[in-house]
């Protein structure tokens, strides 16, 4: 570890399945929170002149399936560490033909079809009620889009990422259903993370990684957890190369709306 704040980073990564590290030399923080511990312990390091956070979703031993990973801790341990840009890689299904395995979706719009997770911090004490019509940080997506298409990615820039319970994967006619509603693409973790991290005021851009066509596209016999894992472990190299690039390149400064999530609102709880 560089000498420094070492317990201090600007901008927090949050791997998905099978992309469980990212830096070299890094110090490891155990960051408690009100709402518990995060995943994992989360490594401390830097990428050229950023500090970075970065913390495996699911637990490094893939611990935790979608609908039990502690998102509040999550976002609140990275916040605490002074992270306030994210970046969230995570495997998808593909709701389209044309966007086959391989594909990099920076979404910008979500629909949650989620049923069991706390998805807010304010249940107490006041209500607090975020603007999330827009629920990804545009200038986390433009520099994402940038870095992915510099890196000869398969892009596609926009798209509805619609978020299932899980943990199985959709029937055929759930997938047909979210097809016909002109959504593009289907995972398990990307809500309540990217309204939690609205919550406390944070940039999120999801990297949303093809790893499969969902049920409803594809004829074969659906999707496998063994086809996701598979194809997400080949392309962690790829990914973390593109993280990498993302992180480099995101604005020092915010100019975009996020920072200003909160203005306005009395809050009933101090945000660390
Ligand atoms: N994650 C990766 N592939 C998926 C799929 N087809 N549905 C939901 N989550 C996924």
């Amino acid at each position: 570890m560089v000498g420094g704040m070492v317990n201090h980073a600007d901008i927090g990564v949050i791997g998905g399945s099978g992309f469980y590290s990212l830096l070299d030399d890094v110090q490891e923080i155990e960051q408690a929170t009100p709402y518990g511990a995060p995943s994992d312990p989360i490594s401390i390091g830097r990428i050229g002149t950023r500090r970075v956070a970065f913390l495996p979703r699911h637990g490094r031993d893939h611990r935790f399936p979608p609908h039990r990973i502690p998102y509040r801790a999550n976002l609140w341990a990275l916040r605490a560490l002074g992270v306030r840009q994210i970046i969230a890689p995570n495997a998808v299904g593909s709701l389209r033909a044309e966007h086959g395995p391989g594909t990099l979706v920076v979404p910008d719009q979500l629909v949650d079809r989620t049923t069991s997770r706390a998805q807010t911090y304010y249940d107490t004490g006041g209500a607090v009620h975020v603007s999330f019509s827009d629920p990804y940080c545009p200038a986390g997506r433009e520099t994402a889009l940038r870095a992915a298409r510099d890196g000869s990615w398969q892009t596609v820039d926009g798209g509805t990422l619609v978020v299932i319970e899980g943990p199985r994967f959709s029937t055929r006619a759930e997938s047909r259903w979210f097809t016909s509603n002109g959504w593009t693409i289907v995972g398990m973790t990307g809500h309540p993370e990217a309204v939690l991290a609205r919550e406390l005021a944070l940039c999120y851009t999801s990297l949303s990684l093809v790893t499969d066509l969902d049920a409803g596209v594809e004829s074969g016999d659906g999707v496998t957890h063994q086809e996701v894992m598979a194809f997400f472990a080949a392309n962690v190299k790829r990914m973390r190369t593109l993280v990498t690039h993302v992180v480099e390149s995101l604005p020092d400064e915010r100019a975009c709306p996020c920072p200003s999530a909160l203005d306005g609102i009395r809050l009933p709880i101090d945000l660390p």
